[in-house]
């Protein structure tokens, strides 16, 4: 079949690479003509500068020129196409709804080339981008008003997670289709033929507003998930001693009804999708007079996360941050991908500054070069001076006075030996993401280890400075008044 996939980022990419390793003619488009013209080296380090998955280089490469073919103009393919594919960008406005205005612009566009087709066979346009629901019903309004004949209009949500594009493109575990008849099915359907009829990957076929809804509710009860995890269970093992998260993880995930995603806690929930769609979705349902109390909170609680540990180092170390310097680990929103875009990095970073530290010494496997490029530009806040880059976890804790690791990295759960070698205490050590499992060789040293879901821990020799330790008040306190409480 010949397909045209428009936008090609981190879902438009891995997507028309994946279908043209099915043997379809699949046309790739992107208004961004740099972009285009990386993916056309077939290059990994072209590719990858701009969508970093793992095995994405390979397959763009082993399909270029044969099923697969990058462009920046359509009018000569719009033809004979079967479908067409928008994975274009649906960033949040301020108001929390979706900024559908680069949407709006490729449709329009498709729109004017699709009016001026000769051949009139059935196409299908294909929302894969996560867009409010009603948004298919708008493609086809948009379509009528072009005056386009013989289409019909889908959505196809995608559910991919970053750095697993690849793999998630090839075996999802469902493959969601909103359409309103069978025409339109029956073409989809050829299309993912693979996935039709597969023993393990759910195929359902339903009406686009359905498809839409589902994109939504997945999302934001994944991030329900985090947050309930951040917001209660990590807030306990943290408040009480002897309180182990992990075993708190496995006693309650035990239970096949209770999801085991989600429990590892952290400081707050990145990345492009969740933020921006518990937004929209709090936003379409005001907008429909429904009430949003349970996203409103699910969402704050992530925010909060995300600078909380500073707040706690503040009240429960007692450090203080001005002139001092910080060692940053990890800047993308999580693992094995350079994507910052809301990371709690970001968030941590304008709060380390705010506070009047010197310097933030930072460093990260793979985003070092778009922290510099797209959100730490010394031009645009001239704070961001204060941020060196460094080559290695241990040379960006050199010299520094306190560490916060931000995300999980596999190369820092071994960190607790080199910070040692590196600095002397008083050093205070930030676990965003709970990564170093042999802290209790840093405490015993002298070092202070505050890490999320779990108690402030002082270095050995350093509680008498700290004062009195909170969690055996608190649970003198509860035991007082249990007691208070017990009948005579
Ligand atoms: P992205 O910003 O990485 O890519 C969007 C691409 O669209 C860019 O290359 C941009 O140049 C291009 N574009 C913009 N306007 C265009 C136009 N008029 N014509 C042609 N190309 C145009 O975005 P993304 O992360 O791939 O997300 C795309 C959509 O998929 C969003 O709605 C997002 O919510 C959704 N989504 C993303 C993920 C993810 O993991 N990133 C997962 C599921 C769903
Ligand atoms: C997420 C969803 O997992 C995908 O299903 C969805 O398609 C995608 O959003 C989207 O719509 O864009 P992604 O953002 O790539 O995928 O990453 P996740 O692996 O879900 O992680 C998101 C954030 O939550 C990361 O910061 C991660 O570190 C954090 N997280 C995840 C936790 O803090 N705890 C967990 O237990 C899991």
């Amino acid at each position: 079949m010949k397909i045209v996939v428009i936008g090609t980022g981190y879902v438009g990419l891995p997507h028309a690479a994946v279908l043209s390793e099915y043997g379809h003619e699949v046309y790739a488009y992107d208004i961004d003509a740099t972009r285009i013209a990386a993916y056309q080296t077939g290059q990994a380090s072209e590719i990858e500068r701009y969508v970093n998955e793992p095995g994405l280089a390979d397959v763009v490469s082993e399909n270029l020129g044969r099923y697969l073919f990058f462009t920046t103009d359509i009018a000569n393919v719009v033809e004979d196409t079967d479908a067409f594919f928008l994975c274009i960008n649906t960033p949040p406005n301020r108001d929390g709804s979706t900024d559908i205005s680069f949407y709006l612009d490729a449709i329009n566009h498709l729109g004017g080339l699709l009016s001026k087709r000769e051949n009139k066979q059935r196409v299908v346009l294909v929302n894969k981008s996560t867009v409010p629901i009603g948004t298919a019903r708008l493609l086809e309004t948009v379509m009528k008003e072009h005056g386009v004949e013989n289409f019909g209009v889908a959505s196809n949500p995608e559910f991919l997670a970053q750095g697993n594009a690849v793999e998630g493109s090839r075996r999802p575990d469902r493959v969601v289709i909103g359409a309103d008849g069978e025409d339109d099915f029956k073409i989809l359907r050829r299309l993912y033929s693979q996935f039709v009829n597969h023993v393990r990957i759910r195929y359902l076929e339903t009406t686009p507003e359905t498809a839409e809804a589902i994109k939504y509710i997945s999302n934001t009860l994944l991030l329900t998930y985090i947050s309930f995890w951040n917001g209660v269970g990590a807030r306990l093992a943290e408040a009480m001693p002897n309180i182990r998260m992990e075993d708190l993880k496995i006693g309650v995930t035990a239970d096949a009804r209770i999801s085991t995603w989600g429990s590892y806690v952290s400081n707050g929930a990145g990345g492009s999708c969740f933020g921006k769609d518990i937004q929209s979705l709090i936003y379409q349902l005001n907008h429909a007079g429904r009430s949003t109390d349970l996203l409103q909170a699910v969402y704050n609680i992530n925010e909060y996360q995300k600078t909380y540990i500073i707040d706690r180092a503040i009240h429960e170390a007692g450090f203080k941050f001005n002139q001092k310097s910080v060692a940053l680990l990890g800047l993308s929103f999580k693992k094995r991908t350079n994507d910052m875009r809301d990371s709690a990095a970001l968030r941590v970073v304008e709060s380390l500054l705010s506070r009047g530290v010197s310097e933030i010494r930072a460093y990260d496997p793979l985003a070092m070069i778009e922290a510099q490029r797209n959100w730490f530009n010394p031009e645009k806040n001239y704070l961001f001076e204060r941020i060196t880059y460094h080559d290695s976890a241990v040379e960006a804790i050199q010299g520094s006075d306190a560490l916060y690791i931000s995300t999980d990295w596999e190369e820092f759960r071994g960190l607790s030996r080199t910070i040692k070698t590196t600095v002397a205490p008083p050093y205070l050590v930030m676990d965003g993401r709970r990564m170093l499992p042999d802290f209790d060789m840093l405490v015993d040293a002298g070092f202070d280890y505050l890490p999320v879901g779990g108690p402030m821990a002082h270095g050995r020799g350093r509680e008498s400075m700290a004062g009195q330790d909170n969690g055996r008040d608190i649970v003198a306190a509860l035991t007082n008044d249990l007691l208070r409480k017990a009948p005579a």
